[in-house]
């Protein structure tokens, strides 16, 4: 086999194997989102990058090191999103969305972040994402994270937990930093080098260094948790009581700041210990004033997303085989009447049985070898249509698993309603 072209990499393909379990996973996440009253807004792959840095922040990990920037032709500089929430704010800002009115989107799609690539990430990775604007209280935190637990009962996945903080307002998080900043001041020779960095621009990510060298300066860093602002604390307050009368079982982690700079009061994430060190399933929180921030009227906002990666993993670990894309029944012909009319009756059948998978032998072969695809194939009847049936406007159905009786021939117009009911189990 040729290695000369090889996926960039961090850049998988899906390949037909796995796409199955993918297409279980996107068609419960639709439903669940749609029993939520969210509606699906699609966005564009590329934005400008000045909307990633000034959302995003332009002192984190994602803008400074991990964006796939480039000149677009005209020399002006393009991103390929590194996430979705930044493209929604942009896309309702710019459609009049906001305008006295709530609403509740998702969207799903490939991101990209230049990352150390490793089991669980990715440089490509596909993300499903839910944001709500408009709506102030905890109640729509809630229903966000019912929504995720929800999803993850549907898809019988179990091994998550929540995890759960508060940063605050944006002017607690501003006194909060400062208090930060002087305690790591204090501390200052123990820092390392990305710490030392980070000292004075963004120094509640200090506390989310995964160096062990750090471990002690950061336990005893001031707690985020105590310096909150009364708004804040009364919100994360109703948001706990709202999750316990749900039986929403949580965490709560002061250490959560997250990676994106515009996040305020809620924080949460799921994660899972069976995927390693990659273990975030689903992560995300409030983002009040990042609409302001891109130009618009004041709009709180909170939303999550998820790795549909991590995901996929942990179904295939609960046994999940996902969509069965097995044919019911394959056409074998033989002759070159039967072959050109085998055709118009493969579609026949289509119209009549809309569900039913028939794969119909195409590239030729003898009776023997068609036989050898249909067995193959997984059917579980093969539909035989040779000269004398052809003639006879009749087909032959020859069972092909277990024991599901003989082959029996049958007018051609009887075959779509026996097939609905013998390989579709249906019976009108
Ligand atoms: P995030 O934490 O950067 O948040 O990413 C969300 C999820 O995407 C992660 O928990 C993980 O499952 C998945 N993910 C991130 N990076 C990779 C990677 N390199 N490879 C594989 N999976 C990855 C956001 O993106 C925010 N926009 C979430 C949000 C929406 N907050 C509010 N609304």
């Amino acid at each position: 086999m040729s290695k000369q072209y090889q996926a960039i990499r961090g850049m998988n393909d899906i390949l037909p194997s796995e796409s199955a379990l993918w297409q279980t996973l996107e068609t419960t996440v639709r439903e669940v989102l749609a029993a939520y009253g969210y509606h699906e807004i699609r966005l564009p792959i590329v934005e400008k990058t000045e909307l990633f840095a000034r959302s995003i922040g332009e002192i984190t990990d994602i803008v400074e090191k991990e964006m796939y920037t480039f000149a677009d032709r005209n020399g002006e500089s393009v991103t390929l999103r590194p996430e979705g929430t930044a493209g929604c704010a942009r896309a309702c800002l710019e459609h009049g969305l906001l305008h006295n009115q709530t609403q509740r989107l998702w969207y799903a799609g490939p991101m990209f972040r230049y990352e150390k690539p490793q089991k669980g990430r990715y440089r490509q990775f596909h993300q499903v994402g839910a944001e709500a604007y408009g709506m102030v209280g905890p109640d729509i935190d809630a229903e966000l994270i019912c929504l995720s637990a929800r999803l993850w009962r549907r898809l019988g996945i179990r091994d998550v937990a929540l995890q759960l903080n508060s940063l605050g307002s944006s002017a607690a998080r501003a006194a909060y930093h400062d208090r930060l900043v002087a305690y790591f001041e204090s501390r200052r020779a123990e820092l390392d080098e990305d710490s030392q960095r980070r000292l004075y621009a963004n120094p509640l990510r200090i506390l989310d260094s995964k160096n062990p060298a750090m471990r002690m300066v950061v336990a005893e860093a001031p707690s985020l948790p105590d310096h909150l602002d009364p708004e804040s604390r009364v919100h994360f307050e109703e948001l706990r009581a709202l999750l316990e009368s749900a039986g929403i079982a949580y965490q709560i982690n002061p250490r959560l700041v997250r990676g994106l700079d515009y996040y305020c009061k809620t924080v949460f994430e799921w994660v899972t210990d069976t995927l390693g060190a990659q273990g975030t399933v689903c992560a995300g929180g409030r983002y009040d004033g990042l609409i302001e921030q891109l130009g618009g009227q004041p709009v709180p906002g909170v939303g999550f997303a998820m790795g549909l990666e991590r995901l996929v993993a942990m179904l295939a670990a609960t046994g999940h085989s996902g969509v069965d894309p097995t044919p019911h029944v394959f056409l074998i012909t033989a002759g070159e009447a039967a072959r050109r009319r085998g055709l118009a009756l493969a579609e026949r059948l289509r119209d009549q049985v809309p569900a039913l998978r028939l794969r119909m032998n195409c590239g030729g072969g003898g009776f023997k070898a068609q036989f050898r695809r249909a067995d193959h194939s997984g059917a579980r009847f093969a539909l035989i249509f040779g000269e004398d049936e052809a003639s006879a406007g009749t087909v032959a159905i020859k069972p092909l698993r277990e024991a599901q009786g003989e082959q029996i021939t049958l007018p051609q117009d009887q075959a779509g309603t026996w097939l609905r009911a013998a390989a579709l189990d249906e019976t009108s």
